[in-house]
């Protein structure tokens, strides 16, 4: 099988971890030899509920005897995208009302940009440096990081980068700017959130100058934070939100959801603005439906914060030099890249599943599912902090 894998799986990069999954349940991974893995991943923020959640499941195996693909998105009324996306606007401000359903969250990003495009007639789009925000052409020409874009220029003119947090750029959003896209928090740059009112001063920008601001929740959305998405705990609405990872419950999506009035501006002068096969797939929806029910019904948002404290007091170690993030959307940065490398890789062998970020290579990714147990958490930081000792003995013996 790992022949056949490199041979005819196309990699992302030279070293993936190339681990066989036999199956996974819970907050578990197994391998073909049966050995289990603790999962502080959560398939990089999209298992929010873990690994097959009952609920989720059923509702698949459901949706399954019904019917899957019948037509190309939005022309018939299937039940589980109708019932997902009004679910969705129930717990938005009311201008976050329609909600258009894509494949995965690169696509959304798309969709959003087209959109802001669409509306305001203007072409400019500002990101932000260090953003992530996906990889299809238009999502990696508002990615804030030239090293992972640069071979693939030219990519969508009129695209202009500002720093995240910094309050003087916040000039640069003028009268020609369609839209400004940031990250709720940043999430390949090393989980870092927006301090001092920066959204609201965005925001209060964008309206001075008629643009759009579309705030991207793929990673940071579905209760990963402690509220159904982040934006919530720094006042400030979008104008477009963008979803996608967590919603999925496990299963591939994308979502942007806008005011009606902007919404339906896809719909005609050009008709078929944004048109996709499998957007609102329903077995997808289904899922989707399941895993927002339960994040909204359960107390798991409000235990996502009370976890962040468990993981925060387990996770102390001089090699650890700060943990940035919110909730179980978490960043452990150690003293070198050198260090994460190897906490990452050990903890593998010592059945912990931990990952990198993006951009910032001492940072270790902790987002686990927000199903998992206190118990669990210790037991995580416990390896982790034990490979750290380990570590620290072996550079103090050189
Ligand atoms: C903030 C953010 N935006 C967009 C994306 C792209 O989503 P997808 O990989 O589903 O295309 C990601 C994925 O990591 C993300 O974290």
């Amino acid at each position: 099988m790992k022949n056949d894998f490199f041979k005819y799986q196309a990699q992302t990069s030279p070293h993936p971890l190339a681990m066989e999954i036999s199956h996974a349940e819970g907050s578990y991974i197994y391998d073909i030899n049966n050995k289990a893995y603790l999962d502080f991943v959560a398939g990089v923020s999209a298992c929010t509920l873990g690994h097959r959640h009952p609920k989720v499941v059923s509702a698949i195996k459901e949706q399954l005897d019904k019917y899957l693909h019948v037509m190309v998105y939005g022309e018939y009324i299937q039940k589980p995208a109708v019932d997902l996306t009004k679910l969705l606007a129930n717990h938005l401000p009311d201008n976050l009302e329609k909600t258009y359903l894509t494949n995965s969250g690169t696509e959304a990003v798309e969709g959003a940009i087209k959109l802001a495009k669409r509306a305001t007639g203007r072409s400019e789009i500002i990101a932000a440096k260090q953003a992530y925000h996906g990889n299809t052409m238009g999502a990696m020409s508002v990615m804030g990081y030239e090293e992972r874009k640069q071979a693939y220029r030219p990519l969508i003119p009129d695209v202009k980068f500002i720093g995240f947090n910094n309050h003087d750029d916040i000039q640069n959003i003028t009268t020609k700017t369609a839209c400004v896209i940031l990250e709720t928090i940043q999430g390949g740059a090393g989980f870092i959130e927006p301090k001092d009112n920066y959204l609201q001063q965005v925001r209060k920008q964008c309206d001075a100058v008629g643009a759009l601001l579309i705030l991207d929740e793929i990673q940071p959305g579905m209760g990963r934070t402690g509220t159904l998405f982040a934006y919530e705990h720094y006042n400030c609405i979008p104008d477009i939100l963008v979803t996608g990872k967590g919603l999925g419950g496990g299963m591939p999506i994308g979502a942007f959801t806008a005011s009606h009035e902007l919404m339906s501006l896809l719909e005609d002068n050009p008709k078929l603005g944004h048109i996709t096969t499998f957007g609102g797939h329903p077995v997808i929806a289904a899922a989707a439906l399941a895993t927002l029910t339960e994040v909204v019904e359960s107390n798991l948002m409000k235990q996502t914060l009370e976890k962040e404290l468990i993981i925060r007091k387990h996770l102390k170690h001089p090699l650890i030099n700060d943990i940035r993030g919110k909730g179980l959307m978490l960043a452990a940065i150690t003293s070198s890249a050198k260090i994460t490398n190897q906490v990452i890789l050990k903890a593998q062998e010592k059945g912990l599943i931990l990952f990198w970020l993006l951009f910032e290579p001492a940072a270790i990714r902790i987002t686990p599912p927000l199903t998992i147990s206190n118990k669990e958490l210790i037991a995580g930081c416990k390896i982790i902090t034990t490979i750290l000792d380990d570590i620290q003995k072996s550079n103090s013996s050189l």
